[in-house]
């Protein structure tokens, strides 16, 4: 847990860390993502970070932070940083996931395959069709299913830094990069 992103109380991410591996021991594979979310839900409170360095937010405007790998390899758990400006590819996941909001504020944009013909499709993913966008503060916690569920870019429309947790249901330690399936003409990581 070195680099630009640090707990000041390490109790709390330990007790999360600990409670997700307890749960996602206990529960069958479907009842990870809400029980997570709840447990998430719980911790956000009490987390708290420091701003990265400057080099470690790649060219999308966003750094991620790897913070726990789980030893089984069934959950991974990291630090996303958005400056104002940011935004991610629009993307699917691997895995089922859980987002929170620390600070700031981010907006999610929505999207799933066209079906109708008098749908506007998304120029840069011709086969995709934005169902709506939100904002979400700090102490939201969202839910994602896995591909091709769950379809989103992440994006900072605010003139300050945000910052999100996130629970992913697979091991990211060695491959952060498994994670995503993308839906744009670009290789870059989210
Ligand atoms: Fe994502």
């Amino acid at each position: 847990m070195d680099g630009a992103f640090c707990f000041r109380n390490g109790t709390q991410l330990s007790k999360l860390i600990n409670e997700t591996a307890a749960l996602t021991r206990e529960l069958e594979d479907c009842s990870h993502r809400p029980a997570v979310a709840s447990l998430l839900r719980l911790a956000l409170p009490h987390v708290n970070t420091m701003p990265p360095a400057d080099s470690t937010v790649n060219e999308h405007g966003y750094a991620r932070q790897m913070l726990h790998a789980d030893p089984d390899g069934r959950f991974s758990v990291m630090l996303i940083r958005w400056m104002p400006g940011a935004c991610t590819p629009i993307h699917g996941h691997n895995a089922w996931g859980c987002v929170g909001v620390l600070e700031g504020e981010v907006g999610c944009e929505t999207f799933e395959h066209k079906t109708c013909e008098t749908q506007p499709c998304v120029p840069e993913a011709p086969c995709l069709v934005s169902t709506g966008k939100l904002l979400a503060g700090p102490g939201t916690v969202a839910t994602v299913d896995p591909d091709p569920c769950g379809i989103h870019r992440i994006f900072n429309p605010t003139t300050t830094p945000a910052t999100t947790l996130h629970i992913y249901g697979m091991d990211l330690d060695d491959e952060p990069e498994g994670l995503n399936k993308w839906y744009q003409n670009q290789v870059s990581s989210a």
